[in-house]
Formats: structure tokens, C-alpha cells, sequence
């Protein structure tokens, strides 16, 4: 990263949740009280973002993305590690102390239909986190601000009476988009903004929040499972696996030069963005079912370049280059051997 002010900081983060009993599929989970029967959503992860970039996590399905994002928005708690924003740890205040930071960080979610209110109109809509955060605000000045947004990501002010099932996809996502900044916030976290939404649109929605960020000085953090999306807007790109980030760096590095075998399979699986995908291997397998039964890399079984100690050790992120984090046992091993 480079000399700018960190903004948030996520230090060993984990969250496990109960797997489903097969077994005993009857009983409630509250029962299942083993450790060998919990989901490690989260399991151990480190990151850092820095104001004003915008750093998109990418992973496959099922690698903890949502979860990510919803212990960053407080939504959920961690089992274990923190989370720290301007300095300041967040995990675990009380509502009112997490108040001051719900108006300084906002969400934009997946589904653009589900995240609005079905019975609110989109003035209602825009309206209401304003004067939620700020009571004392006359309602006719909170029409004003939000009539202002509406503008801004570029809805006319004749949809403002307009309720969601009125709107299409597109007009829908810059709604919840506008919703999020009504509140002035500095930190966007946005989980797959893109990929309710038609191809057509995807690309209307991009532009919009890439002038957003650079009218109001934004710093985003983006969960995508899209490469596409991922080369179009990071900064830096965060790879994740099984709940931990193997590879960070510059977007130019992570898509030209990428060391992880994760991130080249990433790769040699998306031949529309990279164009020599047969430089890479494909990994073999399925997504591992997350219950950790084994020691070792997550990644073992599906690595075509795994080794002995990939089978023993978790790797441990590794900064090999300036700004270029790798969490991988042949690139660090092999790296420190020819130093
Ligand atoms: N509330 C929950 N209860 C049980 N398991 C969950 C819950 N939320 C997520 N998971 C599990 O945690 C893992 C990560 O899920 P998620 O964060 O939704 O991944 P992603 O967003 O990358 O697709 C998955 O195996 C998922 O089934
Ligand atoms: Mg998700």
C-alpha cells in the first residue's frame, strides 16, 4: 500500500457458523455444540484499506464474501479478532456507539429489489436515514437533499413518487445507491453490486460509482466474484479462499503477474478477461465443504503445484514484494531459497 492514512484495518478475523447435522438433521442447531461441526466462514483474515482506494475482495461462491461484509458493517459480530476504523476498534460497541459509524460507512447490497422497502416510495426511501441520523433536520430540507441525490445518480425527480416495483433493475441499484450516500458517508462497502443486474446495465452502474467516488472523495471496498468487475474498478484486489485473503496487490499486478496458484486459476477460468489462460493451471476438484477436518493449506486438495509442507502448514501472508502480498508456500519457499 502506499503512504495514505489507513481507514480500516481487519486484524485475524474469524466467524464460524453451525454446519447442519446430517446426521441429526432433526435437532435445532443450538445442539450441535462441536467445533468440528462449525462452518469457518472467516478464518483468520488480515486486510487494510487505505482512504480514497478502492480495494475489491474477489472470491468464488461460498468463500465468505457476504459474511466479510457484514462483520465490517457491524451487522454481525466476530468470534475472534477486530476490526478498526480511523484507529478506532468497532467490533463489538453497543448501538449508540456504533451509531457514529453507520453514518460514516453504508452499504450497498446484492439484490436491489430486496434491499428497498416494497411499501416506501423513493423519496420515503431517501428521506428516512437522513432523518433518522439527523432528527432536528426540517422534512422539507431532507425532500430538498434527497430530490439533490436523486439528481446525482442520475434518476429524474419524476420517479421520486415512483415505488420499487415501478423501477427497473438499473434504477433500482442507483436508488439504493443514492440511499447509501444520503447520509454523507466516507466508506462504501458494497457486496456484488453489479451482478443482479443485466450486462447492459452493469456497465451505467460502474460509471456511476467510479464519478461518485471522485465527486465525494469515496473509498470503497467491493465483494465480487466477477473478474470483469474486479478490472474495472479496484485499485487493489484482495483474493479470497476459504475465508482468508492468499493473494493482495495492485489490480496491474494480481491480472499481469499473478503468483498465487489460486488467483492463476482465477484466471485461466475467465479466458474473456485473460487472454492466455492456458499459462495457468485450472485447479482440480469442487469447493471443499468447510468443515475443517485437516491441517494445512485450505487449498491443498485442489492446487495442482501442492507439496509436503502445504499438507502440515497454514501459510502465513508474506509481503514479497513491496505491496504484494502472497500467502502461498511454493512462491515464499522458493523466493526465500534462491535470495
Ligand atoms: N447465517 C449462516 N448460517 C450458516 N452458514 C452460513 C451463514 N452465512 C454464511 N454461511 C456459510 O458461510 C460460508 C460463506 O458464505 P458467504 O459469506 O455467503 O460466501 P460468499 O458471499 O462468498 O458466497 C458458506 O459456506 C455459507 O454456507
Ligand atoms: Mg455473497
Amino acid at each position: 500500500m502506499t503512504n495514505t492514512p489507513v481507514l480500516l484495518e481487519i486484524s485475524n478475523l474469524h466467524k464460524s457458523y453451525h454446519a447442519p447435522n446430517k446426521d441429526h438433521n432433526w435437532l435445532p442447531n443450538f445442539f450441535s455444540t462441536s467445533h468440528s461441526n462449525r462452518i469457518k466462514a472467516i478464518n483468520g483474515l488480515n486486510l487494510s484499506i487505505a482512504v480514497g482506494e478502492t480495494l475489491c475482495v474477489v472470491g468464488e461462491s461460498g468463500c465468505g464474501k457476504s459474511t466479510l461484509a457484514s462483520l465490517v458493517m457491524g451487522l454481525e459480530q466476530p468470534d475472534q479478532g477486530y476490526i478498526s476504523y480511523q484507529g478506532n476498534i468497532i467490533n463489538g460497541l453497543n448501538h449508540t456507539h456504533r451509531q457514529e459509524y453507520h453514518k460514516r460507512m453504508q452499504m450497498v447490497f446484492q439484490d436491489p429489489y430486496t434491499a428497498l422497502n416494497p411499501r416506501l416510495t423513493v423519496l420515503h426511501v431517501l428521506v428516512e436515514p437522513l432523518l433518522y441520523h439527523q432528527p432536528q433536520m426540517k422534512r422539507q430540507d431532507a425532500i430538498d437533499q434527497a430530490m439533490a441525490q436523486l439528481l446525482a445518480v442520475g434518476i429524474d425527480e419524476s420517479l421520486a413518487q415512483r415505488f420499487p416495483h415501478q423501477l427497473s433493475g438499473g434504477q433500482r441499484q442507483r436508488i439504493n445507491i443514492a440511499r447509501a450516500l444520503m447520509v454523507c458517508p466516507e466508506f462504501i462497502v458494497a457486496d456484488e453490486p453489479l451482478s443482479a443486474l443485466d450486462v447492459s446495465i452493469q456497465a451505467q452502474i460502474l460509471n456511476l460509482l467510479a464519478q461518485l467516488q471522485h465527486q465525494q472523495q469515496l473509498t470503497y471496498l467491493i465483494f465480487s466474484h466477477n473478474l470483469a468487475v474486479v478490472e474495472h474498478m479496484a485499485d487493489r484486489v484482495a483474493v479470497m479462499y476459504e475465508g482468508q485473503i492468499c493473494e493482495i496487490a495492485s489490480r496491474q499486478k494480481i491480472f499481469n503477474q499473478p503468483l498465487h496458484p489460486y488467483t492463476q486459476a482465477l484466471l485461466a477460468a475467465s479466458p474473456q478477461i485473460y487472454k492466455n489462460p492456458s499459462n495457468y493451471q485450472k485447479l482440480v476438484g469442487d469447493v471443499p465443504n468447510r468443515i475443517p477436518t485437516q491441517q494445512g493449506c485450505s487449498l491443498q486438495d485442489r492446487c495442482p503445484k501442492a507439496f509436503e509442507t502445504c499438507r502440515h502448514q497454514n501459510p502465513k501472508a508474506k509481503e514479497i514484494e513491496p505491496n504484494h502480498w502472497l500467502a502461498c508456500h511454493l512462491i515464499t519457499t522458493t523466493r526465500m531459497n534462491s535470495e
